[in-house]
């Protein structure tokens, strides 16, 4: 790493200059987003692209999202909008939210992982809208992790795992929403969630009528497997310690301390509300279970505590697979593995 700058309180210019250097010299950026913070890279280029594959470790036929500053970018990076989609950008762009769409050919091949479409996507985070808006070079970005960890929504979760493999360092404090954006591809007119996030199937639904799910979303799928999003096919978001999920249910407490009675080197990853109930002093609080949207922004740094407790099992608290909840859980669920009881 060559640069690292803090931005927390305010964008300073002469800083914004080499991050944009970094990125013309097709280097890498960890950036902030609204989400989670991302391994930025020129999208326009194959080098660039190839190093962000390179850096996280990942499958080679993971295609990457292209971040743009607007919409006019937007325009000359895709082709053959039809209305819904054009529906869907104009009431979800900016935000948390990526679409699809086929893919002119000046988008590296590399981002695509060969395919004729690409996610696009508007961050509404004021850090990377500003290094595109002035840069004019729009960003293909992962999540900020190797391949297969939690997503990092703060710099010093994943400062240790990614500071020899990144050209520069925006420090942008903790990631608002903590949760990466809904991946949604339009299938026969019908808006399909491919990867549920924080703008949830309501809120499409509101706009624009039906709404599909990929029946993927809570399977475990094989490396064979034929998948509409190809990250769905890979181990995510888990930490190395083996964790087990209870689903929500009345009995949830009475599971987990059941358990806690077998099993000794064991944590928790669990509400506020259960702290007291539950018999254990390796918690994890991830927040009130009556607020999801706190529960998404601790998910991922709630996960990366698990391997610093020392134990051998981290049994996590499930919610409501419904809303926000929907999204939560498949996270959850990926990290355990689908090692759900
Ligand atoms: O919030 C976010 O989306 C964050 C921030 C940094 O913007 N980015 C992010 O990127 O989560 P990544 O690469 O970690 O996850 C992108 C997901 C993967 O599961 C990938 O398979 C899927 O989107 N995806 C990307 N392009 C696709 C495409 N053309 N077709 C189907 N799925 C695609
Ligand atoms: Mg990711």
């Amino acid at each position: 790493m060559k640069y690292l700058f803090n931005w927390e309180k305010s964008i300073k210019e002469e800083e914004l200059n080499k991050v944009i250097e970094v990125l013309k010299n097709n280097g890498l950026a960890l950036l902030p987003t609204e989400t989670v913070y991302g391994i930025a890279a020129n999208a326009l280029s194959d080098e660039a692209c190839k190093k962000i594959f390179s850096a996280k470790g990942r499958a080679q036929d993971n295609p990457l999202i292209v971040h743009v500053s607007d919409k006019q970018m937007l325009y000359k990076l895709v082709k053959n909008i039809s209305e819904v989609e054009q529906k869907l950008i104009d009431n979800f762009m900016p935000g948390p939210f990526t679409l699809i769409l086929e893919k002119q050919n000046i988008i590296s091949n590399t981002a695509s992982a060969g395919n004729s479409t690409i996610g696009i996507r508007m961050p509404s985070n004021s850090i990377i809208h500003e290094v595109i808006n002035k840069s004019g070079i729009p960003l293909a970005a992962p999540s900020a992790n190797i391949s297969g960890r939690p997503s990092g929504t703060n710099v010093k979760d994943i400062f240790d795992e990614l500071k020899d493999k990144v050209d520069c360092i925006v420090n942008g404090g903790e990631c608002k929403i903590g949760i990466e954006s809904t991946v949604v591809k339009v299938i026969n007119d019908v808006p399909t969630i491919l990867r549920p996030g924080f703008i949830t199937e309501d809120d499409i639904e509101k706009v624009i009528g039906k709404v599909a799910l990929s029946d993927k979303l809570f399977k475990k799928v094989t490396k064979d497997d034929k998948v509409e999003s190809p990250g769905m096919k890979y181990r995510h978001y888990a930490p190395k310690t083996k964790c087990i999920l209870v689903s929500k249910s009345e009995n949830q407490i009475n599971i987990i301390n059941n358990i806690l009675k077998k099993e000794k080197s064991v944590c928790i990853l669990g509400f506020s509300e259960d702290k007291e109930k539950i018999n254990t002093n390796k918690f994890i609080d991830m927040g009130s279970k009556e607020n999801l949207n706190e529960i998404a922004q601790n998910i991922f740094s709630s996960l990366r505590k698990i391997d610093k407790q020392n134990v051998e099992l981290a049994i996590i608290e499930g919610v409501e697979k419904k809303d926000l909840g929907l999204s939560i859980m498949n996270r959850l669920v990926r990290a355990c593995e689908n090692n759900v009881i």
